[in-house]
């Protein structure tokens, strides 16, 4: 296994989110330059979602302005609707993404509507930022399970993707966001939706709750998937998934895919240090077991 994976660093955003301690613009921007000296390119800075759902990402305009001279690095943000694709369009992001649910209750909890109607929602989204030159990748939640409707079978997953393939995502990153899947079912679940849309168009998003993000990963690299989403220190979680824990750790992934001879071009050191940056930001220790592995050095 030796091509090439490409990491989302989603830390800035999904790792941030759900935390009660709330971080500055500033402080936010302080971490993302940390990742990219780390050697992470492709980072998710924020989301123009509402403030009253979501007040940790507020000033993601901010964020996003003071990072986006980077050359050669890729910021994503999250846009629910268009009020919030004129918000990224205005604080100059060039990739946004969408995120929709497999399941009716999450999809619901989270933005407000059902799944047909997120996917309506999404639609003049698309058309907008196709005309502006605009990138959009998709996101499907509850992919393996929904804090609300409990099961979500892989036919639901993959009608899902395939509606935002077919909008024009050029990725859609399926999430297993309560973080419950195991690597037979990730495995079974990759192979169903790659049947539809191309595996080399789809990330792993997997949240670590019960564990077993990196058997899944693995199991989803062995597929044939080449994407990862993952969070430094292994932050992230959902105010609208009661329970979840956060996405997997980076440091993790980086670690894993070296070891398999998968050069990442991520430099360890330099990631730590990112992670116990944010961390003693946050007051709390990392719960990546790389970090704690390095930082017990
Ligand atoms: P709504 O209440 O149905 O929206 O919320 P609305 O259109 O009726 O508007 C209500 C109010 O929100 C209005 O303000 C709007 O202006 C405002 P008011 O008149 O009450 O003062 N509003 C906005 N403000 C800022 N930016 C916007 C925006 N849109 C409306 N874009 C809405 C619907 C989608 C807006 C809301 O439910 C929402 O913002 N949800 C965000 C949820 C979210 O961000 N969740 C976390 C990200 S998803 C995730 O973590 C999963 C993922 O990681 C993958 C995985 O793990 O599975 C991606
Ligand atoms: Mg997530």
């Amino acid at each position: 296994m030796s091509d090439q994976v490409h990491i989302v660093e989603v830390g800035p955003r999904d790792g941030l989110q759900n935390e009660k301690t709330p971080v500055t613009a500033e402080a936010r921007i302080a971490f993302i330059e940390d990742l990219i000296k780390a050697g992470l390119h492709t980072i998710e800075v924020g989301s123009f979602v509402s403030p009253k759902a979501i007040p940790q990402m507020v000033n993601s305009d901010q964020v996003l302005r003071a990072v986006n001279h980077h050359p050669g690095s890729e910021f994503h943000v999250l846009v629910p609707n268009e009020k919030g694709y004129e918000g990224a369009k205005a604080a100059g992001a060039k990739v946004i993404a969408v995120f929709a649910s497999a399941s009716e209750g999450f999809s619901k909890a989270n933005i407000n509507c059902t799944v047909a109607e997120s996917i309506e929602r999404f639609a003049p989204v698309m058309e907008r930022a196709r005309a502006d030159g605009i990138k959009v990748r998709g996101y499907v939640s509850c992919v393996l399970g929904c804090p609300y409707d409990g099961e979500v079978k892989p036919s639901a997953v993959v009608s899902v993707t395939k509606k935002l393939w077919d909008l024009g995502c050029y990725e859609v990153s399926l999430g297993d966001t309560i973080g419950v899947g195991t690597p037979a079912k990730a495995r079974q679940l990759l192979r169903a939706v790659a049947a539809e849309v191309p595996m080399k168009n789809l990330g792993m998003h997997f949240h670590d709750t019960y564990g077993q993000a990196l058997a899944n990963l693995y199991a989803g690299l062995e597929e044939g998937a080449r994407v990862i989403d993952s969070a430094a220190g292994g932050l992230g979680g959902c105010p609208y998934a009661p329970g979840a824990t956060g996405n997997v750790a980076t440091e993790d992934v980086v670690y894993m895919l070296e070891g398999m001879g998968i050069a990442t071009g991520v430099d360890m050191k330099q990631l730590v240090a990112a992670t116990n940056g944010i961390a003693r930001l946050l007051g709390k220790s990392p719960v990546s077991r790389v970090a704690s592995a390095l930082n017990a050095k």
